[in-house]
């Protein structure tokens, strides 16, 4: 007996290891653009890190990164970076402003379209949400798949709103016309009606604007002002989940299952069927 009670507990150590490392989500980042992206990645307080926080990802790319168990944070597109040295790199929208391509803790200058998590929260769901409260910069997609309970449904923004961005709100490189994203109300004026802060800060007193009215009209499930949670929270049970960036088809190919994504998303089917290749 005395033997055996170390190498029981041993085993017991084993078991509990492999069980939490099953019960571990994978997220699969997925870059559509026509362009190359470089993910970042922010883990909220007392959430165990993901790694790497920022990387590149080429067109048509994709990369599985493996995610504990209780893990929220965000997940975000920088977009037009450059690394002029290993120390000097910066992007255009989503800088993580740590001058390297790992962003290590640091989060997206806005504005910049945000995929947010809190995985096995409440009732043991994970919420997630597509987050335009600090503007946006891309078309992204967020699919669970292999969910066994709650709604499941896939969410984002699919609508490419940088040029239809209004004047107010438009970002664009200097001296070019192409815009390059699309600020917040709350970013642009810095008005606490905006921001639903000060006198605004409750969901009763800050109601939706103009400006939040057009994000919500073109992106119908994503946040559009700090407390627009009915229409934009989404929750499901031990998934994994494709973040895709740019979900727009551009290939023959893309374009007969994104008509799929495209059913899920305007007319609600369930969001776990589909093949994500
Ligand atoms: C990074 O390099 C660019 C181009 O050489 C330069 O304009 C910029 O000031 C540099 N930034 C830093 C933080 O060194
Ligand atoms: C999608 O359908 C589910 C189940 O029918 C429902 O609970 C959920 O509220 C719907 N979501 C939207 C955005 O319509």
């Amino acid at each position: 007996m005395d033997r055996l009670l170390p190498s029981a507990s041993v085993l017991t150590l084993l078991i509990l290891s492999f069980f939490s490392e099953v019960n571990s989500a994978s997220f699969k980042l997925v870059n559509k653009c026509r362009y190359e992206v470089w993910p970042g990645v922010l883990s909220g307080a007392n959430t165990a890190p993901l790694s790497p926080t920022g990387f590149a990802l080429k067109p048509g790319k994709s990369r599985t990164l493996s995610v504990p168990k209780a893990w929220s944070g965000r997940i975000w597109a920088r977009t037009l970076c450059t690394e002029y040295s290993p120390t000097n790199f910066s992007c255009v929208t989503g800088d993580c402003g740590s001058g390297k391509i790992e962003c290590a803790g640091s989060g997206a200058k806005p504005p910049a379209t945000l995929a947010e998590f809190t995985l096995n929260g409440a009732d043991g769901l994970d919420f997630y949400d597509v987050s335009l409260v600090d503007g946006y910069n891309l078309p992204m997609l967020v699919v669970p798949r292999g969910g066994t309970r709650g709604g499941c449904s896939a969410t984002g923004c699919l609508v490419d709103l940088n040029g239809k961005c209004p004047r107010a709100l438009r970002v664009a490189r200097e001296g070019e016309v192409g815009r390059v994203a699309c600020r917040s109300a709350c970013e642009a004026f810095g008005d606490p009606q905006f921001c639903c802060s000060e006198a605004y800060a409750t969901p009763d007193t800050c109601q939706p604007s103009v400006f939040s009215l057009f994000f919500k009209h073109a992106c119908p499930r994503a946040y559009s002002y700090a407390y627009d949670d009915k229409t934009s929270t989404y929750t499901c049970a031990s998934a994994d989940y494709i973040i895709i960036f740019c979900p727009l088809p551009y290939t023959r190919y893309n374009y007969y299952y994104m008509l799929h994504i495209y059913c899920d998303v305007l007319f609600n089917f369930s969001g776990t069927k589909f093949y994500m290749g």
